[in-house]
């Protein structure tokens, strides 16, 4: 594979060892894939928005306008430092060195039977719907909903094991739906009768998705937790936020179901598929007429877009993908900050509460 990469000579170095066994730096134009490296907004803008090979953009240098102007941009991917040479291989080669398992006849076949299953999917449960519809002002209804948790035995019991964990810091165990709701409020139990509301919906075999359903749902329930916390400091709906974070990967549970074999990266989605969780995550969450705003920011959860709503589920979901490496969550909550234009302090103290307890529950499991 032969890769044209524009940019310095140190830089260009560094590619050359990064992909040394899969590929070879080249100066020709008619290369197989291409790197450009950015180090300032000015060079972006002497650019095309489009590019006859796969296009990846090496940002050397982050500043918020040269982030805002990227999305305008139809690139492969994005790479920043440091570089890790197992990732630029991933990123680079992976949709080209494996063989799709299908062609573009049966990608569509088979893209058909995926639409399929996904508007076919069960519906959410009644409680869940209505929780769904409710509207954070409204209390009195959800002083209602609460009265209707308290009635089933079994998500109560649930929300109170929740509850307990450290992240709530509470002091005394709780017992109770009633008192859960004094020391935390009503907003957070009904928030928390959602998560375990759609727990059902992963109980399935992931093994192909090299995960389990109890993983999903738990990764789910943190970025619901993150995102919430960083709307509150950009000004973003919460509820909306906390729901898009808590079905973010819900088009896992769909396209488990038709693959044959494993597939790690989304783009071993794509290559066995021609799809992907997100855009079937999509389609599942539209069918369930979630509100616009969510079932597009899961569409585009793994690439940076342009609104801030869809910022906060990206940045969520990568601060918890990074969460057992240090510097990769360092970097992504520092990006976040910059993305966002929030103070790097203040948003450690609002994701800090959820990332130590989530570190915490992985210790102890
Ligand atoms: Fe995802
Ligand atoms: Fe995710």
């Amino acid at each position: 594979m032969r890769v044209l990469f524009i940019g310095s000579q140190e830089s260009r170095n560094l590619f050359q060892s990064a992909i040394a066994g899969h590929g070879e730096i080249t100066s020709e134009k008619n290369a197989d894939l291409c790197v450009i490296e950015i180090a300032e907004a000015s060079t972006l803008f002497r650019l095309p928005k489009k590019f006859s090979v796969p296009t990846f953009f090496y940002i050397t240098k982050k500043d918020r306008q040269l982030l805002d102007a990227l999305t305008d941009f139809k690139i492969s991917g994005i790479f920043f430092p440091p570089l890790k040479p197992e990732e630029v291989v991933k990123k680079m080669f992976s949709g080209k060195v494996q063989t799709s398992t299908a062609n573009g006849s049966e990608f569509d076949t088979l893209k058909a039977k995926i639409i399929a299953k996904a508007e076919n999917i069960p519906p959410l449960p009644a409680l869940a719907r209505e929780l769904v519809r409710l509207t954070r002002n409204d209390k009195t209804k959800i002083k209602d909903f609460v009265d209707q948790i308290k009635k089933d035995q079994g998500l109560s019991s649930r929300i109170i094991k929740l509850v307990n964990s450290p992240f709530y810091g509470v002091r005394q165990e709780i017992s109770s739906i009633d008192r859960a709701t004094v020391l935390l409020g009503l907003n957070t139990v009904k928030n928390l009768a959602l998560a375990v509301s759609t727990e059902s919906f992963y109980n399935k075999n992931f093994s192909l998705l090299k995960t389990t359903g109890q993983k999903i749902w738990q990764h789910g329930f943190a970025v619901a937790r993150l995102c919430e916390a960083i709307a509150k400091l950009v000004g973003e709906d919460e509820d909306a936020l906390y729901l898009a974070g808590l079905m973010h990967d819900m088009g896992k549970t769909v396209i488990v179901d038709f693959l044959v074999k494993e597939a790690v990266t989304i783009e071993d989605e794509r290559n066995q598929l021609g799809t992907d969780h997100c855009a079937v995550g999509e389609l599942v969450l539209t069918k369930w007429a979630v509100v616009k705003s969510i079932a597009e920011s899961v569409r585009y959860h793994h690439q940076l877009g342009k609104d801030t709503f869809s910022r906060v589920l990206y940045f969520a979901n990568q601060m918890h993908k990074n969460i057992d490496d240090t510097e990769a969550l360092e970097d992504t909550i520092s990006d976040c900050a910059l993305a966002l234009g929030l103070p790097l302090e203040k948003l450690h103290e609002a994701v800090d509460p959820v990332l130590d307890s989530e570190k915490a529950d992985n210790d102890i499991s």
